[in-house]
């Protein structure tokens, strides 16, 4: 199949990669101002709570440096997956799969175009839970032969990274350092995605990701690529690229904490764009709740001024909708909105 080939460059852009007219990129409005807020983790710890505050108000993203995560780790899990993803097709071949509920899948994301066909987008997305690793370790692909030792330290970083950034949005929201953690509970679901983005010939007509927020996470890190940009996030109506800076990571919010923080911290449409001449790969590594969490605006964080703006649901709820609403524009978060 055509697009189990997107590993291996060089490429054309066969119909199945075209996006409709109306579903392009016009990279030639991408706004080249205001890029995502920096924040510097060594500043002092109440600036950066203040930073990290309006970031999530007015942006939904920021990038953060001198973070604490060994930049020679970054570097190997970068080379690691890059490797794995180009492999030769028939070596990867046993983890393609279109069945979302397996635990680790190698897949291809499409959207569909007005007449229902599918649309592929230029890329490949290799998924598994980044923590814990245990009962999946056999699971993973044993060639980069690094490859699970690599994923073990990686995941041990980010997981100390991850809680420390839900204690700066905690407080950020006013809230107890460890309420957010708390809240999404001792057993959440953590799932990582590595992106590949081969270079494109013509990035106008296709999409790397198509548009979309993170719904099932509340919060993401994600590592890029360095020396080239793809990731694109809405700003006032434009899209802006996120500057590629050495050893950031960037960090977004997903709707789970849209609905946690009752619509104070967004959760923003982003995209990839595709590169005429540089591969690009990322690794996005989410925090999302339990099955059984449930979800809402946070108490403290309602008042009189402040009326929540969503139902509570079980986070199962919530994934039943996202999985009715596969190949749309999904709006989940949406049908538990309260009408006030
Ligand atoms: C994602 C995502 C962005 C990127 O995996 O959800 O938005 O830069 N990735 O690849
Ligand atoms: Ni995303």
């Amino acid at each position: 199949m055509e697009t189990k080939t997107l590993g291996s460059s060089p490429l054309s852009v066969t119909p199945t990669y075209i996006l409709p007219q109306d579903k392009r990129p016009n990279l030639s409005e991408t706004s080249t101002l205001a890029s995502v807020p920096v924040i510097d983790l060594l500043e002092p710890s109440a600036l950066v709570v203040e930073q990290i505050s309006r970031a999530c108000e007015e942006y939904g993203f920021f990038q953060i440096i001198n973070h604490g995560v060994p930049q020679e780790l970054c570097d190997r899990m970068m080379a690691t997956i890059t490797d794995f993803f180009e492999l030769p097709p028939d070596e990867k071949a046993p983890f393609f799969t279109t069945d979302h509920s397996k635990q680790v899948k190698l897949f291809n994301y499409f959207v569909k175009d007005g007449s229902q066909n599918k649309v592929s987008m230029w890329s490949q997305c290799f998924s598994h839970p980044w923590h814990p690793l245990d009962d999946i370790l056999h699971l993973l692909p044993q060639n980069p032969p690094q490859y699970r030792e690599v994923v073990a330290e990686y995941a041990k970083e980010i997981g100390v990274l991850m809680k420390r950034l839900l204690s700066l949005i905690s407080q950020g929201l006013g809230l107890e350092k460890d309420s957010l953690e708390k809240k999404l509970s001792e057993k959440p679901i953590l799932p990582a995605q590595a992106n590949y983005y081969p270079p494109c010939p013509d990035p106008e007509l296709t999409l790397g990701l198509y548009v979309h927020t993170d719904l099932l996470s509340a919060l993401t890190v994600v590592r890029q690529s360095e020396g080239v940009t793809g990731l694109q996030v809405i700003k006032d109506g434009k899209w802006v690229a996120v500057e590629s800076i050495p050893n950031a990571f960037v960090v977004n919010l997903g709707d789970q904490m849209q609905v946690l923080s009752n619509g104070r911290y967004k959760s923003v449409h982003h995209r990839a764009v595709t590169n005429k001449t540089r591969k690009r790969v990322s690794v996005a590594t989410f925090y999302g709740p339990s099955k059984d969490t449930i979800l809402g605006p946070i108490e403290n964080l309602i008042d009189d001024q402040h009326p929540p703006l969503y139902r509570k649901y079980h986070y199962s709820e919530f994934l039943e909708e996202f999985h009715k609403q596969e190949g749309t524009r999904r709006m989940v978060k949406e049908t538990f909105e309260l009408k006030n």
